[in-house]
């Protein structure tokens, strides 16, 4: 079978929308970056190991800060006249301590056979590396809950205790754990108490004008320009949002980017970006437009129809949207509260996203629908009106 070439108007570069791509800045991250600083400065300044630990929920940064922060640290030690290295495992990729041992060590040898030693016999190995070629090694252990479940904490707490042994009181391996879940309350005893419990950084759900600044950064990596307009990228962030999660947006982003393409289009609309929605995380069930009034789906099938070429439209457009819907229907209009009632308990139903922004010195409600795209539930409501 003969493929249709299409070539890409939208997406100018693919691969800075993978998930393994870390941008050289990240927006809303400096805290984090800098308070990593702080804690590894002594790692090159006065040659000890180190500790963090990284905590915070999906899709906030933790991975991609953690890489950064190591691939600029090892510049700056390289700067200071220091040797340093970094090995970054996922441990639900490398799921028990032999593998991830093997992941570490193949980092100095390539051929290291990946069975027939103990976890004991490759920390000696390991040792041997580090001493040889003069390192400081920063483990870093992803989704470190995964491994601690699995294996308790035998390996962090013979990391920590790496250098004991050696007579010159030199660190010379720094450990970061990553995680979603405390991992920390995991630890048993032994681990815990050599592991600096202060050393914690945080990192908290983006809003959606953090998370704006990060989609727009990945635009203007990624896409053509003017490809995806700004009330489109502010909509993005609005759905991102609910969940703080960067990963969410950079996701839609991609695939409504692509659904646009296989369109023909060389623009992101806002319905492109609502079909990913659909997409990529189902939320919409007809159960939850059946369950409506039938004033509630004329109000919402007037959204639709202010929807279906633009992101946002505005309560008062609304509301005359919906008195002409209202008497296409032959139904007779609500008053303003009772309409406004409404548009809360769509909202609050999830069914519209409403937020209410400053304009000039005034402030106004914006609206949208952001599960589904207009047309899509235009067409729905249509037949379940009943006039
Ligand atoms: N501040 C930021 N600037 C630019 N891109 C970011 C930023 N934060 C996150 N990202 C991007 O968002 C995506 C998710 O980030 P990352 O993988 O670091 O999240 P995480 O906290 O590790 O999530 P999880 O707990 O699910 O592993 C990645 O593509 C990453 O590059
Ligand atoms: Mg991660």
């Amino acid at each position: 079978m003969a493929f249709k070439r299409t070539s890409s108007k939208i997406i100018k570069d693919h691969k800075k929308l993978s998930f393994d791509y870390v941008p050289k800045e990240l927006p809303n991250r400096d805290k984090q970056i800098q308070r990593l600083f702080t804690l590894f400065k002594g790692v090159v300044d006065s040659d000890i190991s180190q500790n963090a630990f990284l905590h915070g929920s999906v899709g906030t940064g933790k991975t991609a800060t953690a890489k950064r922060f190591c691939m600029d640290f090892k510049n700056y030690a390289h700067d200071e006249g220091k040797k340093l290295e970094y090995v970054f495992v996922n441990c639900r990729r490398s799921s028990n301590n032999g593998q991830v041992m093997w992941k570490i060590i193949s980092n100095f040898d390539k051929g290291f056979p990946d069975r027939g030693f103990s976890v004991g016999e490759m920390m000696e190995i390991l040792n041997k590396h580090i001493k040889k070629k003069g390192v400081h090694l920063i483990v870093i252990l992803d989704e470190v809950d995964v491994l601690i479940k699995k294996e308790g904490s035998e390996l962090i707490y013979l990391f920590s205790r790496f250098d004991d042994e050696s007579l010159t009181p030199k660190g010379s391996v720094s450990l970061m754990l990553i995680s979603q879940k405390n991992a920390l309350e995991f630890l048993e005893e032994g681990a815990l108490s050599s592991f600096k419990r202060g050393n914690r950084v945080n990192f908290p759900k983006y809003d959606s004008d953090e998370l704006y600044d990060i989609l727009d950064q990945r635009n203007r990596l990624a896409l053509y320009p003017d490809s995806i307009g700004d009330e489109e990228l502010k909509l993005l962030s609005d759905i991102a949002s609910k969940r703080g999660d960067a990963r969410l947006g950079i996701e839609l982003m991609e695939k409504s980017a692509l659904l646009s393409e296989e369109k023909g289009e060389d623009k992101v609309d806002a319905e492109g970006i609502r079909r990913a929605k659909a997409e990529v995380d189902p939320h919409f069930t007809e159960n939850r437009i059946r369950s409506l009034n039938n004033q509630e789906r004329v109000i919402l099938l007037a959204a639709t129809r202010r929807l279906k070429n633009k992101a946002y439209t505005t309560t008062g457009d609304l509301e005359e949207q919906y008195k002409i819907t209202a008497e296409e229907y032959g139904i007779s209009p609500l008053g303003h509260t009772q309409f406004w009632k409404y548009i809360k308990s769509l909202t609050k139903e999830g069914l519209l996203d409403s937020k209410t922004v400053s304009i000039g010195s005034g402030r106004t409600t914006k609206i949208t629908v952001s599960d589904i795209p207009a047309k899509v539930l235009e067409s729905k409501l249509e037949t379940m009106i009943e006039g």
